[in-house]
């Protein structure tokens, strides 16, 4: 007789996006002609750019040709795209990375949801909490979890980092008798926008390296910072080649949330029982994987070129212009907002005696704004909800206005 995966019956019945997803579906039915604005799910809405659709047509002719044509990737990825990775996002900035050292994937939620099988499942993981939701589900998937207590909304055997607006929604180093095996960092933070210095972040990699943790970096929305002591990457950082793997996206900088192209570097230094990670990755993705398709590889390339690189500076500025006002709007209509400087979300303290599903009911239902409610990305973030920064730029003002009258009638 078959047997399922029991651990996947711990997990909720569905993915808080999809929830979401289904509330607003239940409410248009329920109200049809509703005029509703979608801050909701992190998805961008600007149309990719000239350089990017440019390297896309001219790979598509590329595999119309016989000469050209190109049957499956190599599994890890086409060299032009690693080095181009490895010299922009790496070698520029002074991190060591080599070109071998990039795994191309098809994004960044499959390689962060993906990178724990190749762990045991005896490791202890932490989290930050509030959390995008994949890292804690993926582990639950996987056995890795302990039970599920209502009353605190927690795994027992995941630790939680408190990021509370009283450490500025940063996590702070665990220093209880668990010492965690595996740490997700997520910088500039989703769902807070929260981000933290240099200085901050070598102390993480030493802890690691001191306890012989691997820290598992999501650097998806890095495009978004503004602030120079922000670190791009983890390998700025002494010692990260040996504890840290990072995790990034071409989602959020040049708009693949519907295109697919992300990549994880795994240093070749960063061993765990004596065993390089980054040979169980390569056998990983050999084995499930037959690599991200060339065409949007070559629209990867494409955003490392001259004309690519000025695209998307536009694209991010285009969207951190929603967030800061965004985050203006909100504050001068008497909320409490965070984030929005160094990131495209929003963190919005929910009115007082509300939860997070009330607000969210309650915008939905007074504003027809879509929000998503904090309390999905772990117990702290209950009294919270993120709005995305990634709207169009007049629905994005029209929310905030609709947001700043219903503040005057509660
Ligand atoms: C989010 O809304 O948190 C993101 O869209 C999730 C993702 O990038 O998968």
């Amino acid at each position: 007789m078959a047997k399922i995966n029991k651990d996947y019956t711990k997990l909720k019945s569905s993915y808080l996006f999809s929830t979401i997803a289904r509330k607003v579906r239940e409410y248009e039915a329920a109200n049809p002609g509703a005029d509703i604005i979608r801050l909701g799910i992190g998805d961008v809405t600007r149309p990719l750019t000239p350089a990017i659709t440019g390297a896309l047509h001219k790979a598509v002719d590329e595999m119309g040709e016989a000469a050209t044509f190109k049957g499956y990737a190599p599994d890890l990825g086409y060299d032009f795209l690693r080095k181009a990775i490895a010299d922009n996002d790496y070698r520029k900035r002074g991190c060591d990375i080599a070109d071998d050292e990039i795994f191309v994937s098809d994004g960044a939620k499959s390689d962060s949801g993906n990178i724990q099988e190749i762990f045991g499942r005896d490791n202890v993981i932490a989290v930050g909490d509030p959390v995008y939701p994949v890292y804690v589900d993926t582990n639950v998937m996987a056995g890795r979890s302990g039970v599920y207590d209502e009353s605190t909304g927690m795994w027992s055997d995941i630790v939680y980092m408190p990021c509370l607006e009283e450490n500025g929604f940063a996590p702070q180093l665990p220093q209880g008798e668990k010492i965690p095996d595996i740490i997700y960092l997520c910088f500039p933070n989703n769902p807070t926008g929260a981000t933290i210095c240099k200085n901050e972040l070598q102390k993480w990699v030493d802890y690691a390296n001191e306890h012989e943790s691997v820290i598992i970096y999501d650097a998806a929305y890095e495009a978004y910072i503004s602030e120079s002591d922000v670190p791009h990457s983890i390998y700025e950082c002494d010692g990260a080649r040996t504890c840290a793997i990072e995790i990034r996206s071409f989602s959020k900088n040049a708009g693949f949330t519907g295109v697919r192209l992300g990549f994880t570097v795994i240093p070749k230094d960063l061993k765990v029982e004596g065993v390089r990670l980054y040979d169980l990755w390569a056998r990983r993705h050999g084995t499930k994987y037959n690599g991200a398709p060339y065409i949007i590889q070559r629209a990867g390339e494409a955003v490392y070129s001259e004309a690519g690189r000025a695209e998307v500076r536009d694209l991010v500025g285009y969207y951190m212009e929603n967030a800061s006002y965004i985050l203006k709007g909100l504050k001068s209509a008497g909320y409490s907002a965070f984030g929005g400087v160094n990131a495209p979300y929003i963190w919005l303290k929910t009115p007082e005696g509300l939860s997070s599903w009330e607000f969210f009911d309650e915008l939905l239902r007074e504003a027809n704004v879509v929000g998503t409610p904090g309390c999905g990305f772990g117990p702290s973030g209950e009294g919270y909800l993120r709005l995305t920064a990634f709207g169009d730029k007049d629905r994005t003002k029209e929310a905030v206005d609709r947001i700043s009258n219903l503040a005057k009638t509660m």
